[in-house]
């Protein structure tokens, strides 16, 4: 009886590691035939059952096959660890001869890379970078800059309303009075962001960008702005820049300044970026009017201020040699990708 279910644990096995195709498998068949259940060992149990006489022999036949079959398994197993390895092998294989993939990247829009430069060289001069709103209220856009209603400065900002209090911001300036209402002096912010008017030829578009720069604090004079602003120019357009200080009008500084760089094309000699003058205007600039302080609540006896507004659109076509400010607002992917 024994003998013959020996006989069928074995030829079943046999034929099950036949056709076993994996190693997880073949440990089912370890566990089913070894184990501390197994068959084999439930088997053995029975010896004790014989006359003992037989005992021996059919200890001894038990053994064989065990010992036959770990010697088949063995077999097997090496026989698919070796498959396993060889499959992996293949499918991990790397053609280096085939061509590689092409790798798209994009680059920055020029007025995103100039808004990076300049507010790095500030953010490295203790400036604090902020936003403002695109739709502002004619208060903080005009009226807390010292610009009240009816005002013959305002014609020199075409502006789009959208009724009678609510406008597209002409100037970043928006931002001066918001930050000042919100902040305690001393204080240096930063404010890039698009600006708008009616405005449109090759070198003016209804959109453009600025980037607006205030500091409040005690004893703040002009030449802190104009210090400030040389840094600024010369680490923007390199150290061999000239700039030149004109004086100007704006109603939210004074006194107020304009302020031009040497043409980084032709080094001043006179080229067609710079229309032959050598000179290019970027700025507006000048000491915060004590007014502007003293509406958004800064005691003007105490603090003074500087502010400039920077035109970013100007700057980016200098640096990336642009002759129409339109190009960069209409999204063509053939002019952008020259920027990579
Ligand atoms: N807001 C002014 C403009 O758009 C520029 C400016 C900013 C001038 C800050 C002085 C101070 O023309």
């Amino acid at each position: 009886m024994i003998i013959d279910e020996l006989k069928k644990i074995k030829d079943d096995a046999v034929g099950e590691l036949e056709k076993v195709e994996n190693l997880k498998d073949i440990n089912e068949i370890k566990v089913r035939v070894f184990g501390k259940s197994g068959l084999l060992t439930a088997l053995s149990k029975g010896i004790k059952e014989l006359p003992i006489d037989q005992r021996p022999l059919v200890g001894a036949k038990i053994n064989d096959v065990r010992i036959f079959l770990q010697e088949k398994i063995s077999e097997k197993e090496f026989f698919l660890e070796k498959q396993e390895l060889e499959n992996k092998l293949a499918n991990e294989k790397i053609d280096i001869t085939e061509p590689g993939k092409d790798v798209i990247v994009g680059a920055l829009h020029p007025i995103n890379d100039v808004i990076d430069k300049l507010t790095d060289i500030c953010v490295s001069m203790g400036f604090s970078v902020v936003e403002g709103p695109e739709i502002e209220s004619d208060y903080y856009n005009f009226e807390a800059m010292n610009i009240p209603k009816n005002h013959p400065s305002r014609d020199m900002q075409d502006t789009f309303f959208i009724t009678d209090e609510i406008l597209l911001r002409s100037q970043t300036s928006a931002v001066q009075a918001r930050e000042m209402e919100k902040r305690k002096p001393p204080f240096k912010i930063v404010c890039p962001g698009k600006t708008y008017r009616n405005d449109s030829d090759a070198t003016h578009s209804p959109i453009f960008n600025q980037l607006e720069g205030l500091v409040v604090d005690e004893n703040v004079s002009m030449a802190d702005l104009k210090s400030m602003l040389t840094i600024l120019m010369k680490r923007l357009f390199g150290e061999d820049t000239a700039i030149r200080f004109r004086p100007s009008f704006f109603p939210f500084t004074e006194p107020s300044i304009e302020v031009d760089v040497s043409c980084p094309n032709c080094h001043g000699k006179g080229c067609s970026t710079c229309k032959g003058t050598g000179m290019l205007e970027l700025l507006g600039a000048g000491i915060v009017n004590p007014k502007v302080l003293e509406m958004s609540g800064i005691n003007s006896k105490k603090y003074k201020g500087f502010a400039f507004g920077f035109g970013l659109d100007r700057t980016a076509m200098i640096l990336d040699s642009i002759n129409n400010i339109k190009n960069l607002y209409r999204n063509d992917i053939r002019f952008l990708s020259q920027f990579k």
